[in-house]
């Protein structure tokens, strides 16, 4: 009996002391506390806001630029506060900060960090542009390759200031239209020169790449071919024969060639074009036969033949049939790189996906040609994000998203590098407003320059990815 009673007593103990311990243990865990979005955002600042920890008299806020908060803004750095806000001043205007905040005991038991909550302020960042030139600081990597840009003929008399950016920024052009075939053919055997000659001379009078774009469009058929009345057998010499000269004209003076550009589907299957069905399946593979042949009779060694596309990286089945010309392409040793327009949005495709899109083709030993580079902030098919003004969210997403882009192409091996090409100076001039084929609304803001030729954050996003 005694022991029974020594018993249930010691049993007892061990339950009261197990409970003490607990409530102690307690004392040492805070919850961590929810941070929620600012409110009052201003040029110079935001009110930060928070939940309720329980035992918590005063919080812990931490402000930075950055997202891993490896920097605070100065008296940041767990800025003690005895309310569930704080007005955050001093800040610069038109500028991404992120915060957070941790829960502190009266005893300074302190919890774990709260989620992260990203605020832009309103107005403008008065912080002058990086104004270092594009290719001024390729030229300082390693590996290098050219920065180049889509041209107008009209653009190019000396002392403009195209012309003055040009030479200081670019190391490449290639013509936004006027080297296609409806602008260069006009009639069986007849061409007219002057203005693709005019784009031609002012790369290689002033040491900028040419690239040439595009021998074979559905998109730019002149319409003497468009309304040929001769057999099919008669159309494809038309088709040789104009890839023949236009290569010939322009032997040692353009590098390289999009020999095809966009011949596949969004489902898959080849494009529908009068090149496929009046010259059959393997038109791709006889176009870029018949460049290389007028290359290798013009003496023209260095020559390097593109397949060009679009929206290859976020479709599968599209990317697929793409690389099936590819393959086939590589199989006959005709092609020497693959041009990725890249007419993106600050949305898609993602890093991702652009990573194993282009990595299919440097495993081939392919050159990379990130050949019509924009962003989109306003795409036409997200009615939701639709908008009138190119606010400093967007402004900021686009710097991240050109620098995303910039950063996954100098990663490339040296051996797979070519160009990295901007579709246009200007966002005011860009195609991507007026495009019918985009069903876009009208506003956009997709290059590296404003209206005014002013740099714009996407400029510096791209001379960050460099770093
Ligand atoms: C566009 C030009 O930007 C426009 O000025 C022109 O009117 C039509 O073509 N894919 C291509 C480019 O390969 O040639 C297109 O350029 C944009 C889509």
């Amino acid at each position: 009996m005694k022991n029974k009673i020594l018993l249930v007593l010691s049993s007892l103990l061990i339950f009261f002391s197990s409970c003490a311990n607990e409530d102690q243990n307690a004392q040492l865990v805070l919850s961590t506390p929810v941070a929620n979005p600012a409110k009052e955002i201003s040029d110079n600042g935001f009110r930060a806001k928070w939940n309720y920890v329980s035992k918590a008299p005063t919080y812990l806020l931490d402000v930075s630029t950055s997202p891993a908060f490896t920097d605070f803004v100065p008296n940041y750095n767990a800025k003690v506060i005895s309310d569930l806000n704080d007005l955050v001043t001093g800040l610069m205007g038109g500028t991404q900060y992120y915060y957070r905040v941790r829960a502190q005991s009266d005893d300074l038991i302190i919890s774990e960090y709260s989620n992260v909550i990203s605020v832009i302020t309103t107005g403008t960042n008065n912080i002058a542009e990086d104004p270092t030139f594009l290719k001024v600081k390729v030229n300082k990597l390693a590996n290098p390759f050219f920065v180049g840009m889509a041209v107008k003929a009209n653009q190019l008399d000396s002392g403009s200031p195209y012309d003055v950016i040009l030479k200081n920024e670019f190391s490449s052009i290639s013509a936004e239209y006027e080297m296609k075939m409806d602008q260069i053919s006009t009639a069986s055997g007849v061409y007219n020169w002057t203005v693709a000659d005019k784009i031609v001379a002012y790369g290689n009078s002033n040491g900028i790449n040419v690239h040439g774009h595009a021998l074979v469009w559905h998109n730019s058929v002149p319409t003497w071919l468009a309304n040929y009345a001769g057999t099919d057998a008669a159309f494809a010499l038309e088709v040789k024969k104009y890839i023949t000269d236009v290569v010939t004209h322009y032997k040692g003076k353009v590098r390289s060639w999009d020999v095809v550009n966009e011949a596949v589907e969004a489902d898959g299957t080849m494009r529908n074009t009068i090149f496929l069905k009046r010259m059959g399946a393997n038109y791709v593979n006889d176009c870029f036969k018949w460049a290389r042949a007028a290359a290798v009779a013009a003496a023209d060694s260095q020559l390097l033949l593109f397949y060009n596309d679009y929206a290859t990286s976020d479709n599968i089945d599209k990317q697929n049939a793409a690389y099936t010309i590819i393959d086939g392409l590589v199989a006959s040793k005709l092609i020497d790189g693959v041009g990725f327009q890249m007419h993106n949005t600050i949305f898609t495709p993602s890093k991702a996906q652009i990573e194993s899109d282009i990595n299919r083709a440097v495993a081939k030993g392919l050159k990379i040609h990130i050949s019509e580079l924009d962003m989109q902030v306003n795409p036409g098919n997200a009615p939701a994000n639709l908008t009138a003004t190119f606010t400093n969210e967007l402004r900021l997403a686009q710097k991240e998203k050109y620098k995303e882009i910039v950063k996954i192409y100098n990663a490339l091996p040296a051996a797979n590098k070519y160009a990295l090409t901007v579709w246009g100076m200007k966002d005011n001039e860009s195609w991507i407003p007026f495009s019918t084929d985009l069903n876009h609304p009208g506003n956009d803001w997709p290059l590296l320059y404003d209206a005014s030729f002013g740099l714009k954050s996407a400029h510096t996003g791209f001379l960050q990815g460099l770093d």
